[in-house]
């Protein structure tokens, strides 16, 4: 058995999608369950611990089959302390290809120990038609379903039992910087204000030549300018 005392929903959603998903299994596993919510890069800069005690929900989207990359990693300042965590990302319907596997390896690098995962289909940031209106009463059924599981591994389970594998491959896909998106901002939360909240970045094939940090890992290689047009998320 596994002795949790508090379940935590931390997670990285500009538009929500991952946000929902995250917390719906929180829920489903504890009525009551607390929040980090680490969009805004100034909750990003601190760094926060969870005990073995607990349990942590990590959600964020898949960008290009990758987790997205911002400035000082989404979840690098989040640390465990053989902290069991369950793993899941949200995606526009395409893949998921390499995130979900990035997310376990980032945070079990930190001191949590995964016993699940999951990959949910949300509404895509650029589209108002795919993906519309998800997680719907069906996806909420899995939610339920996974959360079932979940309840059975952390009464019938010991944390060194488990060994948790999940789909992507290491070395990642290449991170490549993205044409457009997202400038999280109160307003959006429906397919057609994240429309209008996605702007055009036009200075990418300049600048991808041009790496600041050169001994970084792919995820770190954002140019001056475009790390801080992602302060705005
Ligand atoms: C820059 C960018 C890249 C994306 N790449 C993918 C992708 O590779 N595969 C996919 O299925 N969805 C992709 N999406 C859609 C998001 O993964 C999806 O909308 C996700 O649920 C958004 O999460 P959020 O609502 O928590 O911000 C991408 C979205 C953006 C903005």
């Amino acid at each position: 058995m596994i002795n949790i005392n508090k379940v935590t929903a931390v997670f990285f959603s500009p538009t929500h999608g991952s946000e929902k998903y995250a917390k719906a299994i929180a829920k489903e596993i504890s009525a009551e369950f607390e929040v980090l919510d680490l969009t805004n890069p100034n909750a990003r800069r601190r760094r926060y611990g969870f005990e073995c005690d607990e349990l942590v929900i990590f959600g964020a989207p898949v960008y290009a089959g990758r987790l997205p990359s911002v400035d000082g990693g989404i979840f690098d300042n989040v640390f465990g302390n053989d902290t069991p965590a369950v793993f899941t990302v949200s995606y526009g319907n395409r893949a998921y290809e390499d995130a979900l596997l990035e997310e376990k390896n980032i945070c079990e690098a930190n001191g949590f120990k995964g016993i699940a995962a999951g990959a949910w289909i949300a509404p895509h940031t650029y589209s108002d038609k795919i993906a519309a209106g998800r997680p719907d009463s069906d996806d909420l059924k899995k939610v339920s379903e996974f959360a079932d599981k979940i309840k059975e591994i952390i009464s019938n389970k010991n944390l060194s039992e488990i060994s948790l594998e999940v789909p992507g491959n290491y070395p990642y896909k290449k991170a490549k910087p993205t044409p457009l998106y997202p400038r999280g901002n109160k307003n959006a939360q429906t397919a057609g204000n994240v429309r209008r909240s996605v702007r055009r970045r036009r200075s990418i094939p300049r600048l991808r030549k041009k790496p600041i940090q050169k001994n970084a890992s792919p995820v770190w290689r954002a140019s001056k300018t475009v790390r801080s047009e992602r302060e705005g998320y």
